[in-house]
């Protein structure tokens, strides 16, 4: 599906295999462990209470280290979770980021990875406003994420890189430019946004809740 018209009907991540898919090839993806390491420099050190949206298999709380809470709404995603996390103070909790975010407390850090380019653009930017009010004053949201290059050639180019190609990219992607999320970003309220980090279509996009 081309960027221009992905919209996609389906959301592949509930499928087991296409969890698994993406699982087995992470560590193999161009600059993914850059990507990772780039989000840990800009977190505070031993942050009090940490949320991860779309957390997979626990990877990104893991490397933060919790306490916290690790949404998802992937059966096997949260099957990985659950078993990294059980002697552990993290909380599974079964959830899809295309509904409200439940009451799951406050945060000093809130962070994704790769996980809310599978929402609306209306749900992202609805998601970005509900994880504002679940900062405290002073939190730090970080969101690693897939973004959209700025013409399809580049995009093409993107998906090659990845091995990937127009004809197999994951239907479920609903890629934005990194401009307009760091305007939301700013719209909502968040101050010292910035994209910390970008390689190609994977991008660092921060902000933190001002102090009151
Ligand atoms: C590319 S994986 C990234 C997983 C993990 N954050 C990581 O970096 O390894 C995307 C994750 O987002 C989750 N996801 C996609 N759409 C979702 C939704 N609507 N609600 C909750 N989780 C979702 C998937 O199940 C998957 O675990």
């Amino acid at each position: 599906m081309s960027q221009a018209n992905a919209v996609p009907e389906t959301n592949e991540w509930a499928d087991a295999d296409h969890a698994r898919g993406f699982l087995d090839r992470r560590d193999g993806l161009p600059r993914i462990d850059v990507a990772y390491s780039e989000l840990l420099q800009i977190l505070p050190a031993n942050p009090r209470r940490v949320l991860d949206l779309g957390c997979g298999d626990g990877k990104v709380m893991a490397m933060i280290g919790g306490p916290g809470v690790a949404v998802d709404f992937s059966p096997h995603m949260l099957e990985q979770a659950r078993a990294r996390f059980h002697a552990d103070d993290v909380d599974v909790v079964d959830h899809n980021l295309n509904a409200p975010l439940p009451d799951l407390g406050t945060f000093d850090v809130i962070v994704s990875a790769f996980a809310i380019h599978h929402c609306s653009d209306d749900r992202k930017r609805a998601l970005y406003g509900e994880v504002f009010e679940l900062l405290e004053p002073g939190g730090t949201f970080a969101n690693l994420e897939h973004v959209a290059s700025p013409t399809q050639t580049l995009h093409e180019e993107f998906l090659g890189l990845i091995g990937s190609s127009p004809e197999t990219e994951d239907p479920s992607n609903q890629l934005v430019a990194p401009e307009t999320q760091l305007r939301w970003l700013r719209e909502i309220g968040f101050t010292d946004v910035e994209c910390f980090w970008k390689w190609r279509e994977l991008a660092l996009l921060a902000g933190r809740k001002p102090n009151l």
